[in-house]
């Protein structure tokens, strides 16, 4: 369990975060979003002991970050914002020394380290010195240490930013099977991600907290949140049709001459009444969906389109 308690930190005039406080239970992969300068970063560095907050606590699975940082430390896998790393090191010089500062040893060391090199896919960069590794294979070791010695809470600040769509592919799964048995933060700035991995998501600006949901019921305050959309010759008519409905708050323009996208008034739906009005005018329709809301609007509005 992860208890953030009126969270603050205050860098001169600013205060950075303001109060934040929510709590993360076992199995959810809790996503952390929010625009440039929210305190997204600045949140995780003090839920991990790398800073001390202005005001307010965390607490990992009892441990209190401030009066117990060892045993909380202990708990956690951290992965912070950028890449750092031992630049001088190679690969596994730099995964041997997190093993011996995680006073990891035995079989099971070996083990892990075997099967996280394995599994961040660092088996060619093993000899490479940190400093000379690709952006995002500097990411990868990121990753890697963080999950070495197999924490029950892993914080990482946009994990996958910088890496190859496989490789956020294959991080993403990494996440999701890890799910399971862990407590999971991450931050990130790709929406499709929450949707993909999130069991839940916090959205902050300015360092307050906007809004607490799963994925879905961020989606569900999107104007499209069970908008349909179709594609059909006379799109113009269609409209005109469509939009006399008494479900039907707007008709919009699609992409193209022949889409319209057909939005519902609130808590309406579309779907047989649409349908009616298709069968009586024998409209030739090629493609019918409903939309579930799109993540990126509902962000714009929750955040108003600010950054910090
Ligand atoms: N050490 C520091 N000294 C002064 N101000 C800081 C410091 N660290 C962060 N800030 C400020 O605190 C605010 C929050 O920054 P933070 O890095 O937490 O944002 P973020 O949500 O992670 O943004 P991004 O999406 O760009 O990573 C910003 O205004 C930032 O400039
Ligand atoms: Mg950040």
């Amino acid at each position: 369990m992860i208890e953030v308690e009126q969270l603050s930190k205050r860098f001169g005039e600013r205060l950075a975060v303001d109060a934040l406080s929510f709590t993360v239970g076992p199995g959810e992969v809790l996503g952390f979003l929010g625009p440039n300068g929210a305190g997204k970063s600045t949140t995780m560095k003090m839920i991990t002991g790398f800073i001390r907050p202005s005001a307010g606590t965390a607490r990992i699975n009892g441990y209190d970050i401030q009066a117990a940082p060892l045993a909380a430390k202990r708990e956690m896998g951290y992965l912070p914002e950028g890449a750092p790393g031992y630049g001088d090191m190679s690969v596994r010089q730099f995964l041997d020394f997190i093993a011996d500062i995680r006073a990891m040893s035995g079989a099971w060391r070996k083990e892990r380290m075997d099967e996280v090199i394995q599994e961040i896919h660092l088996e060619q960069v093993l000899d490479q010195k940190i400093d000379t590794l690709s952006k995002g294979f500097r990411r990868r070791v990121g990753v890697a240490q963080a999950i070495l010695h197999d924490p029950r809470v892993l914080i990482m600040d946009e994990p996958t930013d910088g890496l190859d769509p496989n490789q956020k592919h294959e991080v993403r799964n990494l996440i999701h099977g890890m799910a399971k048995d862990k407590i999971i933060v991450i931050s990130t700035h790709i929406l499709e991600e929450v949707e993909a991995v999130c069991s839940r998501a916090i959205v902050i600006a300015r360092g307050h907290l906007l809004a607490d949901g799963t994925p879905e019921e961020l989606m569900a305050r999107s104007r499209y949140h069970g908008a349909v959309t179709l594609d059909l010759d006379n799109a113009r008519e269609a409209a005109d049709l469509l939009g006399q409905l008494p479900e039907v708050a707007a008709v919009e323009d699609g992409d193209t001459d022949t889409e319209i996208t057909v939005l519902p008034r609130e808590g309406q739906a579309l779907m047989a009444a649409i349908g009616r009005v298709i069968d009586q005018q024998r409209w030739t329709v090629r493609e019918l969906y409903q939309q579930k809301g799109r993540l990126d609007e509902v962000f714009r509005d929750i955040t108003g389109g600010a950054a910090a």
